[in-house]
C-alpha cells in the first residue's frame, strides 16, 4: 500500500479500510519498510493490562531502514544538513553514506565500552549531527537511549538516570544557544554525584570550556573515535531486533510530581513514524525539510531523526534559538537551503510575530510548500500570521495534534489533501480512532460536542509502558476510561466532524509546547527553605501559550520578598531546569482548601487568569477569607 494520499476522496476511502480492517491496513503500510524477517502475526492487544503487540515474530534494525536501505540510490543526497548557532561557523552536510559511517563508528565506539543490546544510555548533548548519531549508534546495537534536553537541571537528569538505570552518559563539553552558553559537562558532573550506576561518560568537544574529566570515567568522543578507526573496522552490523524490543525511553511530565519514562518499541515506531512523516508532508524526494524542534523532545525524535530518514528525506538540524542574532534568524535558514518543509511550534510563530514584519523584509520565502505546528493549540491569529506572512498563501498548515506517548501524529490534516480550518488539527490520520467521552466514560457522539479525548483503537507508534513501572502506565492512560487509552486532553469536533484540541484537562501545564507537570513545580517550589507550601496553576501567556502562576505560603521571609522570590526561581531552576520556573509568585497568607484539606485550584486558576468576578461556590472552604485576600494580591 501506498504511504502518501493523493486525494480527500483517497482519504476518506483509505481512513474507512483503517478503521474496518486495521490489521490488514498496518500490514500494508508495513510492507514498505525493511525487515529482516517479517511478522507472524499483526496485532495482539487489550487495553486493560495493558499489552500492546504489532507486528510480533518480526525481526528488523531501525537504523538499516534510515540509513543502509538508502545507500545505493541515495548515498550522496544530504541526509542532515547542520546549521550551527553563529551563522558564522560553517554550516555540515552529511550525506547518507556519511551518516551511515559515522553511525557505525560510533557504535563501534560504544562497543569498545561496553554497550550492548538491552543497556540503556542516558545523551544529554546540542543539537549537533553527533546527537543523532549518538542515538541512532544506540539503535544500532540495540541500546536503549534516553535523550534528556539540554536545558534540564543535574537533579533531574539524575533522575532519569537513576530510573532507567543508566551505565553511560553521552554529553559534551558545552553547547551554544544563542548568547548563552551552557556546560553541560559540569551539569553531568552534579548529576552524577548520586548516580553509581554510570560507569562511563562519552564527552564530545563543542565549546571548547574546561570541563573536569575523571580517570576510568570519563572519555573524550573524538579520541575514542581515533582508537577505532586504528582497529581498522569502519563497519558495524545492525544488531536484530525484535519489533516489540525497546527502541528508547523519553521522559515527560504528568500530574504526579515524578516524570515518566515513556517507552517506545522498534517496530511499530519505525512504521509509525515513516508512514505519518511521509504521507502529512507529503515528502518528494530532493525536498528539505526543517523541523525546528529539539531532538530532546518527542517532535524531534520522531520527526528529525527517525520519520525523515527512514523515508530517506533531508531533515535540517538548527543549533540555536529563532531570536539570534536576531528574529528573522528562521527566515534566513529557510532562504539560505531553500526549505521546502517547516515545521514548528505556535510559541515560536507568536515570539517571531512579535517582532513586526520587518525581521521578513528582503527574506526569500518562496522555496517553501507546506507548513507544519506542533506542540499547543494554535490560535487564529498565529495561523494567520503563519499562512499569509511566511506561507504567502500558497502553503498548507497542517495543524498536528500528537504526543510524547503517540509515538507520532494523530489528528492531522494531509498536506494539500485535508482542507484546513484554522486552529484545528482537523481529521484523524488512517489507522487512529479518536472519540470523546464525557465525565463518566459514555461515548459522546455525533457532531458539534465536546469532552475528553480518548482513542479506542491501537496504533503502531503507541506507548507500551512506562519504564520500570507498567501499573503507572496503567493507572495514568488506561484507568480513566475502561479500554480506553485515554490522552489528557479536552477536545470539540464540529458540525463537519473536525477536531480541535482545546487543551489539558489535568493537571499538565503547557508552557512553549514543553509540558510541565504542576505537581513537579510545587514540589521544587516547596524544597526552598522558607516555604510552607504552593500551588501551581496556569494562565494565559501572549508567547508561552500558558505562563506558571504561583502561589507560595511563605510566612517567614529571608530578608525582602523580592530576594526569595528570586531565590524561589532559583531552587526551581536547580530542581527541574529554567523551562519550569514561574512566571508569577504571588505570596499569600493561606490557600483556599476545602474541609477535607484538598487545594480548590479551579478558584486559584480563575484567579490567576485575571477572572474573579465569578469564583464560583466557596462555601465548602475551609477558610473562605483566604480568598479576598488572594483576590486582591493577584499580580
Ligand atoms: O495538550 C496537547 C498538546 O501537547 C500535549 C503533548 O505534549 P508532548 O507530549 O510534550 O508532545 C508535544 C509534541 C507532540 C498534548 O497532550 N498538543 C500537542 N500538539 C498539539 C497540542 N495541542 C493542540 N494542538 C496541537 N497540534
Amino acid at each position: 500500500m501506498n504511504l502518501k494520499i493523493a486525494s480527500f476522496e483517497e482519504y476518506k476511502q483509505v481512513y474507512q479500510q483503517s478503521v474496518e480492517q486495521p490489521e490488514q491496513f498496518w500490514e500494508g503500510i508495513a510492507d514498505n519498510f525493511l525487515w529482516r524477517k517479517k511478522w507472524d502475526k499483526a496485532l495482539e492487544w487489550n487495553f486493560k493490562e495493558p499489552s500492546i503487540k504489532w507486528f510480533q515474530g518480526a525481526k528488523l534494525n531501525i537504523t538499516e531502514n534510515c540509513l543502509d536501505r538508502h545507500l545505493e540510490e541515495k548515498g550522496d543526497t544530504p541526509a542532515i544538513i547542520w546549521e550551527p548557532n553563529d551563522p558564522n561557523e560553517d554550516h555540515r552536510i552529511l550525506t547518507y553514506k556519511q551518516l551511515h559511517d559515522k553511525v557505525c563508528q560510533f557504535a563501534n565506539v560504544l562497543k569498545n565500552n561496553g554497550v550492548k543490546k538491552g543497556d540503556r544510555v542516558c545523551v544529554y548533548m546540542p543539537m549537533v549531527p553527533e546527537l543523532a548519531i549518538a542515538v541512532l549508534a544506540c539503535a544500532r546495537l540495540g541500546a536503549i537511549h534516553s535523550v534528556v534536553f539540554g536545558g534540564f537541571s543535574a537533579q533531574s537528569i539524575a533522575d532519569r538516570i537513576i530510573d532507567a538505570q543508566c551505565e553511560v552518559v553521552i554529553t559534551a563539553d558545552g553547547s551554544y544557544r544563542g548568547i548563552k552558553e551552557v556546560p553541560l559537562k559540569s551539569v553531568i558532573d552534579d548529576a552524577l554525584v548520586r548516580c553509581p550506576s554510570v560507569k562511563r561518560v562519552i564527552v564530545l568537544t563543542r565549546s571548547h570550556t574546561g570541563v573536569s574529566m575523571i580517570k576510568g570515567r570519563d572519555v573524550w568522543w573524538e579520541d575514542e573515535v581515533k582508537k577505532v578507526e586504528t582497529q581498522g573496522n569502519p563497519d558495524c552490523p545492525a544488531v536484530e531486533m525484535d519489533a516489540e524490543d525497546m527502541l528508547f525511553i523519553l521522559y515527560t511530565s504528568g500530574s504526579t510530581g515524578k516524570p515518566k519514562g515513556v517507552v517506545h518499541t522498534c517496530g511499530g515506531y519505525m512504521v509509525y513514524t515513516g508512514y505519518t512523516f511521509a504521507n502529512v508532508f507529503q515528502y518528494e524526494p530532493g525536498e528539505v525539510y526543517f523541523c525546528t524542534a529539539d531532538i530532546g523532545w518527542i517532535t524531534g525524535h520522531s520527526y528529525i531523526v527517525y520519520g525523515p530518514l527512514s523515508q530517506g528525506a533531508t531533515t535540517l538540524m538548527f543549533e540555536g534559538i529563532p531570536t539570534w542574532p536576531d528574529a528573522g534568524r528562521f527566515w534566513d535558514i529557510v532562504q539560505e537551503y531553500k526549505v521546502n518543509i517547516l515545521y514548528t511550534a505556535p510559541t515560536a510563530i507568536r515570539s517571531l510575530m512579535s517582532f513586526g514584519d520587518d525581521m521578513l523584509k528582503g527574506k526569500d520565502l518562496s522555496s517553501l510548500k507546506k507548513l507544519g505546528s506542533v506542540g499547543e493549540p494554535i490560535n487564529e491569529e498565529a495561523w494567520h500570521w503563519f499562512d499569509e506572512k511566511i506561507g504567502h498563501g500558497q502553503c498548507p498548515i497542517v495543524d498536528t495534534w500528537w504526543q510524547t506517548e503517540t509515538g507520532g501524529l494523530m489528528i492531522s490534516p494531509i498536506s494539500n489533501v485535508t482542507p484546513t480550518k484554522p486552529g484545528y488539527a482537523t481529521l484523524p490520520l488512517p489507522g487512529v480512532q479518536p472519540i470523546l467521552v464525557d465525565e463518566n466514560g459514555k461515548e459522546i457522539i455525533g457532531n458539534g460536542v465536546s469532552g475528553n479525548l480518548c482513542i479506542k483503537f491501537p496504533w503502531p507508534g503507541m506507548l507500551r509502558t512506562t519504564y520500570g513501572d507498567h501499573e503507572r502506565c496503567r493507572t495514568t492512560y488506561f484507568a480513566t476510561y475502561p479500554d480506553l487509552y485515554f490522552t489528557g486532553d479536552g477536545c470539540l469536533r464540529d458540525e463537519d466532524g473536525y477536531y480541535r484540541i482545546t487543551g489539558r484537562v489535568d493537571d499538565v501545564l503547557n508552557v512553549s509546547g514543553h509540558r510541565i507537570g504542576t505537581a513537579e513545580v510545587e514540589n521544587a517550589i516547596n524544597m526552598h527553605s522558607s516555604v510552607v507550601e504552593s500551588a501551581v496553576v496556569g494562565y494565559p501567556h501572549d508567547i508561552k501559550g500558558q505562563g506558571v502562576y504561583a502561589f507560595v505560603v511563605s510566612p517567614n521571609k529571608h530578608e525582602s520578598e523580592e530576594l526569595t522570590r528570586k531565590d524561589i526561581m532559583m531552587t526551581v531552576s536547580r530542581i527541574i531546569g529554567a523551562i519550569a520556573r514561574p512566571d508569577k509568585i504571588q505570596f499569600v497568607s493561606g490557600l483556599p482548601k476545602t474541609r477535607s484539606g484538598k487545594i480548590m485550584r479551579r478558584i486559584l486558576r480563575k484567579i490567576a487568569e485575571g477572572e474573579t468576578s465569578n469564583l464560583g461556590d466557596t462555601s465548602t472552604l475551609l477558610d473562605p477569607g483566604v480568598v479576598e485576600e488572594i483576590k486582591s494580591g493577584a499580580l
